[in-house]
């Protein structure tokens, strides 16, 4: 009866004759290397993110950098932007009021999800975790986000909206 069982076994079973229970043991050891390299590769990579970013610090930003015609924008208007040169993209630029502006970096303070202006609200939203910025300065109205979103002044001449340095006094 056994002798008819090996009969029935395919060739290739006898050419390759390794057990399903081989192939898919991991041994203790195997899984304490695994683990060893996997740490190792993120500790490097944070490593590199850290270097990085003290060999080539973000440079403050200069100038005034024209954005838009004010006309484009009505009140109540979100205007999503980039500064050339800036890593710190995109920013929002919000027209509050007739002479009312403002803009921020579009980052949330909390995981950098891309923050919206709510002008049912008249407040920034982060969808991400119900988080809520004042669309007037910035500042954390809930969830959350650790700190301010960093502001951005604005300068409107001669019906164009331009940005410049970072709102110094603001609490970030
Ligand atoms: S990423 Fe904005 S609240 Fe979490």
């Amino acid at each position: 009866m056994a002798q008819e069982n090996s009969e029935k076994e395919p060739n290739w079973k006898s050419d390759f004759p390794i057990e399903t229970r081989r192939v898919t043991h991991v041994s203790r050891r195997e899984f304490a290397k695994f683990l060893g390299i996997l740490s190792g590769a993120f500790a490097l990579s944070n490593g590199f993110i850290v270097v990085r970013a003290m060999a080539f610090p973000e440079k403050p930003l200069e100038g005034e950098h024209f954005i838009v015609n004010a006309d484009e924008v009505a009140v109540g208007e979100m205007f999503q932007f980039e500064i050339e040169g800036s890593k710190t993209i995109p920013y929002i630029l919000i027209h509050l009021e007739e002479d009312q502006w403002r803009a921020f970096e579009q980052k949330c303070t909390h995981l950098t999800c891309a923050v919206r202006y709510d002008k049912d609200v008249n407040k920034i939203e982060c969808p991400c975790h119900n988080g809520w910025f004042s669309a007037d300065t910035g500042e954390v109205l809930q969830g959350p986000p650790p700190r301010a979103l960093p502001q951005l002044e604005v300068v409107v001449k001669e019906g164009k909206v331009y940005v410049r340095e970072y709102v110094k006094d603001q609490n970030v």
